[in-house]
């Protein structure tokens, strides 16, 4: 099958937390995710993100680290050294659109600084006028997972509203540096993730007692959806482009069958999984089942006619998310799938990856047809990709069809939505060059077309290899035959 649209945006993501590694290197400060050790994983199926043990006194600990334990994230994968060589494999593959983020620790590290750090800025400067130099588009996340710890320190996170404030002041520096060389701009990360694990964005239970866990998520979940607004509206100021997205962690599932009980179930399901994020940034307002649910966990949220105003008024130009998988969901108890966020159910139409994720080409033609049917904003693909543990071979490569089998699978998915009309102008495989996995924290799980030569310590050259895959899209970019 041949792909058909010609401006079509083919490209490559990263997140700085997971890939560029030099974590206290020119005035940076630490984030959440760089506070939390390896640990060799006994078993590989389960739900690997241990959130009981997020406490910030245990956080803490790693910042004397006694115990001598590895903190993968703060190695990444030395991207910040070798991003000349990082963007001219993206180039040499065919790439139009480098997704990367920045390190808010790195322009503010401590949230409440009056200046930005100059040094910080130089980093992204230059990575940015490389990217321009290489004739490489780039979409940059602002927030991905790392809040600097001294924020979640000082002010308790997300539930204080200044951080609101600093946040903006944050976006202001990044519109007035980099406004020119960034095409697009995504304000969270999975914005979803803050509503499962709060402590992810740095806003700890143990800050705020007497606060219920449904209290804490869902008012950092609000403080960061104002944020956004906030930014969006500035932007549109500032640099008068149409050119803001959300960023969704996308859970679409199936009803596990045509039961009516299991259909209202995946109704809800959906509603709550998935809607309700991008209800809030296309539409700006609370949907009603999300005002019920409210009620039923006693949650109230900290908020006022200026802010509902703000969210109202700034809604998203396009809607970017991430799709890695599908599940189904049933009324009484099935046997569970693995995923990013959620665990949803099996299905036994579908086969899965070693992390358990499984793999659904489909859902991602369904999901396109479903979020332009639903908000009729131009979607953009900001992640997808499938993790696998592999080893270099004799040749210096890695012969990864499953890859080559999966992007296919996904990319006749993308013209599918497109014949079916949908608008949908972009699409970003996640970890393009290997680098530490969000979840597990591991180097094992690898995404990239390119391997990285680090092991799960850190130990290694460093040094980049192309995968087979690797010379799979480059044919493809350049034929557009699937
Ligand atoms: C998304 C995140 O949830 O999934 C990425 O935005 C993450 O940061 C990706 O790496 C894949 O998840 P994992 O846990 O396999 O790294």
């Amino acid at each position: 099958m041949k792909f058909t649209k010609k401006d079509f945006l083919w490209g490559g993501a990263t997140a700085a937390n997971q890939f560029e590694g030099e974590y206290n290197k020119d005035g940076k400060s630490l984030n959440v995710a760089e506070m939390i050790p390896y640990t060799p994983l006994e078993d590989r199926a389960s739900m690997p993100m241990n959130l009981a043990s997020f406490t910030r006194a245990n956080i803490e600990k790693s910042i004397e680290n006694k115990a001598g334990l590895h903190y993968p994230k703060r190695f990444g994968s030395n991207h910040y050294n070798r991003y000349k060589e990082d963007i001219d494999l993206l180039v040499e593959a065919g790439m139009d659109i480098y997704r990367m983020s920045i390190s808010w620790g790195r322009i503010f590290p401590n949230g409440d600084e009056d200046q930005p750090n100059a040094k910080g800025l130089e980093f992204y400067h230059n990575l940015f006028n490389y990217c321009k130099s290489k004739g490489i588009k780039v979409m940059t996340t602002m927030h991905h997972f790392d809040t600097p710890y001294p924020i979640g320190k000082k002010y308790g996170g997300w539930m204080n509203k200044q951080v609101i404030d600093m946040f903006v002041k944050y976006a202001k520096t990044l519109f007035t540096e980099f406004g020119d060389v960034v095409d697009y701009w995504l304000p969270f990360n999975e914005i979803n993730i803050s509503s499962f694990a709060p402590m992810m964005s740095a806003t700890f239970p143990e800050d705020h007692p007497g606060v219920s866990y449904d209290q804490l998520r869902f008012q950092t979940l609000h403080n960061q959806f104002i944020a956004q607004a906030k930014v969006v509206a500035l932007g549109h100021e500032m640099l008068g482009k149409k050119n803001f997205g959300c960023m969704v962690a996308n859970m679409t599932s199936y009803p596990i069958d045509c039961n009516p009980v299991n259909v209202i179930e995946w109704q809800k399901q959906q509603q709550i999984a998935r809607y309700f994020f991008f209800d809030m940034v296309a539409k700006g307002e609370y949907p009603t089942y999300m005002l019920k649910l409210f009620e039923k966990l006693n949650v109230k949220i900290d908020t006022n006619d200026q802010e509902m105003a703000i969210l109202k008024n700034n809604p998203v130009d396009f809607l970017s998310f991430s799709y890695y998988m599908t599940g189904t969901v049933s009324k009484a108890e099935i046997e569970k799938a693995n995923g990013n966020l959620m665990g949803m159910g099996k299905n036994p139409f579908l086969k899965a990856n070693e992390w358990g994720w499984q793999i659904d080409g489909q859902g991602l033609r369904f999901t396109l047809n479903d979020l332009w049917d639903r908000y009729h904003l131009p979607l953009f693909i900001a992640e997808n990709g499938v993790g696998h543990d592999e080893k270099l071979n004799d040749q210096k490569t890695v012969e990864d069809d499953y890859r080559i089998d999966y992007m296919k699978e996904h990319f006749v998915a993308i013209q599918d939505a497109l014949d079916d009309g949908v608008n949908v102008f972009g699409y970003t495989m996640w970890g393009v060059i290997d680098l530490v996995s969000a979840g597990t924290n591991e180097m094992s799980k690898r995404y990239g077309l390119v391997y990285v030569d680090y092991d799960d310590y850190h130990k290694g050259t460093g040094d980049r290899f192309k995968k087979k895959s690797f010379t799979w899209f480059k044919k493809f970019k350049e034929s557009g035959e699937i």
